[in-house]
């Protein structure tokens, strides 16, 4: 029988790419976010805003009435915010930690009855390398990308004795609208930033401009959801995999060293 994927953030990008790749493998998938994609899809939607308590819970009883049941929760939607902190709104920041953190939290813990009925299920958190490798004027977006991956170490330990395996995937730059989609900064040079918040805001756009195709994020959830055991996380790319062991292995010193001279 075939498995059932519920992925939020499924309306762009990361999203939308795994929905199309997963209902092509045969699962019934399921994409919530607040809008429909813009372009042709063929599986189930959902319009929903995970930051909304009230929206959630009547989705997950609506999900719960129409399949009973589900394998896999990709956790993708997902915000950018850039800028000084200095700079940065509390209504910003409040904000992207509602999406990228809180909306998580919410889908998550509402979705877990209906994946605690099946046998062997599955939640993939959408976090990024920037979690590991912290970048200066996005650091509340590293912050709350860290913040998954914790809450991917946390949730996993809980919810073993259910068989419900929970990993974080890491990907780099990837080339999707998130990068048109990012919340700017009002003040992007000033007398004491200079140049630099402009030069890294550059800098990070040219990356994600010039960045990997969707799809091989979709390719590594694939073979995830396939994997009788789950790694705790697993980073997209060789370029990628070899910063992330690096940041791990190097003093930590040195790794803000260099990032400072990449974006700092
Ligand atoms: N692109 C990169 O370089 C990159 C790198 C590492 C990690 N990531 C992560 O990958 C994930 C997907 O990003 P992407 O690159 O595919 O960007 P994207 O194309 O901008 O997709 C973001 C998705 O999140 C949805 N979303 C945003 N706010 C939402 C809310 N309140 N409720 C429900 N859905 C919401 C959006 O749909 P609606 O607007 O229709 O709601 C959209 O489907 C994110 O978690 C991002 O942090 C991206």
């Amino acid at each position: 029988m075939s498995k059932t994927v519920v992925i939020s953030g499924a309306s762009s990008g990361i999203g939308f790419s795994t929905a199309q790749f997963l209902h092509a493998k045969g699962y019934k998938v399921i994409g919530i976010s607040r809008s429909y994609p813009k372009e042709e899809y063929s599986f189930h939607y959902y319009l929903c805003d995970i930051t909304n308590e009230v929206e959630v819970v009547e989705l997950s009883k609506k999900i719960g009435k129409d399949y009973e049941s589900i394998d896999c929760l990709i956790n993708c939607a997902g915000m950018g915010v850039s800028g000084a902190v200095e700079h940065s709104s509390y209504e910003e920041v409040k904000k992207i930690f509602s999406v990228n953190v809180f909306g998580h939290f919410l889908l998550t813990k509402n979705l877990i009855p209906l994946l605690r009925k099946n046998k062997n299920t599955k939640i993939i958190n959408i976090g990024s390398v920037a979690g590991e490798l912290i970048i200066p004027f996005q650091t509340f977006y590293s912050m709350t990308k860290a913040a998954i991956s914790a809450f991917t170490e946390g949730l996993r330990i809980e919810l073993e004795p259910f068989n419900i395996q929970v990993s974080t995937v890491l990907p780099g730059d990837i080339k999707t609208g998130f990068t048109k989609n990012r919340e700017m900064p009002l003040v992007i040079e000033d007398s004491l930033y200079g140049e630099r918040i402009n030069n890294s805001l550059k800098r990070m756009a040219k990356d994600e401009e010039n960045g990997m195709s969707p799809i091989s994020v979709s390719k590594v959830i694939y073979k995830l959801i396939n994997k009788k055991r789950m790694p705790i996380s697993k980073t997209v790319g060789f370029t990628y995999k070899s910063f992330v062991f690096l940041n791990r292995v190097l003093p930590k010193r040195l790794v803000n060293f260099i990032i400072k001279k990449m974006y700092g």
